[in-house]
């Protein structure tokens, strides 16, 4: 790791960051553990700190974590009778017996300080999420939830990652799949585009959510993933969206993951409620990545 940063300094890149991540899946999941390898490969200083078993969909629920009497995910863990712990020989992975926010909480609050001397998280991210979290899933997603928790009451830049390929994987499984491979570095590259663009990040008190489409076809080569602006809920009787692609209506998440050429659903969303964000902070977005954003065919 320590190498890996070096590395980056010297090599000028100097957009290297300390990350948070978590997730709802579990700390020993592997596409967050893919996704975790591939920001530590891009030279960030990224600590893991998720539930120790899969907990997904507890969307925003929060409770002080509890001691851990059996063994975590996957045997990925020993009973210990305590409430968080470590992989001792990779502190930077954690787990937190308790909910993803509760996680994300952690991460920020009690388990990151010490890797960085006490400077706050300058971007949380969580998942890529084993299945999508589109439209009215975003709202009891905890890989959403964790990424509102930071965004609006720590007021971090946050980014929920899901991918449309589902089937959970274990940590240590080996070959790593191709899926967890694609959605580590596709993640990792929107990653390094917010960051690229400067701070502040994102606007105060928004969220990405980011939906991968499915891994298959041309789409097993990250290179081929593209990333479309769009909306979480539905837009018939709302305010305009920013103009975009020649409409002033942004696309649904599930028409962007739907349409066939590796297209990612990137909306902008309100961390106060989980639905679209207004337009002034959608265009922020824009602005900030439109090098990034492309249109649907
Ligand atoms: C977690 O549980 C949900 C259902 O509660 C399931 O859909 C999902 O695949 C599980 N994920 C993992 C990583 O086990
Ligand atoms: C803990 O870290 C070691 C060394 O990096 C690794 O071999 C092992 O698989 C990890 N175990 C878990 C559960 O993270």
């Amino acid at each position: 790791m320590r190498t890996q940063l070096l590395l980056a300094a010297l090599l000028g890149s100097v957009n290297a960051i300390r990350i948070i991540h978590a997730n709802d899946d579990g700390w020993a999941e592997l596409y967050t553990r893919s996704f975790h390898e591939a920001l530590l490969a891009a030279g960030h200083d990224t600590v893991l700190s998720a539930p120790a078993e899969n907990k997904s969909g507890t969307g925003s629920s929060d409770a002080e974590p509890s001691p851990r009497t059996t063994a975590c995910q996957y045997n990925s863990c020993a009973p210990s009778n305590a409430p968080i712990g470590r992989n001792e020989s990779s502190p930077r992975l954690n787990w937190v017996n308790s909910f993803p926010l509760t996680s994300m909480r952690y991460g920020i609050d009690v388990i990151s300080p010490s890797f960085w001397n006490n400077e706050p998280a300058e971007l949380a991210v969580s998942g890529p999420n084993v299945g999508s979290n589109l439209y009215a899933q975003v709202h009891f997603s905890g890989t959403v939830g964790s990424a509102v928790f930071a965004s609006k009451e720590r007021k971090i830049p946050a980014i929920a990652f899901s991918g449309l390929t589902g089937g959970t994987l274990a940590w240590n499984t080996t070959p790593v799949p191709t899926r967890s491979l694609v959605y580590a570095q596709v993640a990792s590259k929107l990653v390094d585009a917010v960051v690229a663009a400067g701070k502040p990040y994102l606007p105060e008190d928004v969220f990405l959510n980011v939906n991968l489409p499915k891994v298959e076809g041309e789409c097993t080569d990250a290179s081929k993933y593209k990333f479309v602006l769009s909306r979480i809920n539905l837009g018939v009787f709302s305010q305009k969206d920013v103009a975009q692609c020649g409409s002033d209506r942004l696309p649904m998440e599930a028409v962007v993951t739907g349409t066939k050429g590796c297209y990612v659903s990137v909306s902008v969303g309100d961390a106060n409620d989980k639905t679209t964000a207004s337009a002034d902070k959608q265009k922020i977005v824009r602005d900030k990545l439109q090098g990034l954003f492309t249109c649907l065919p």
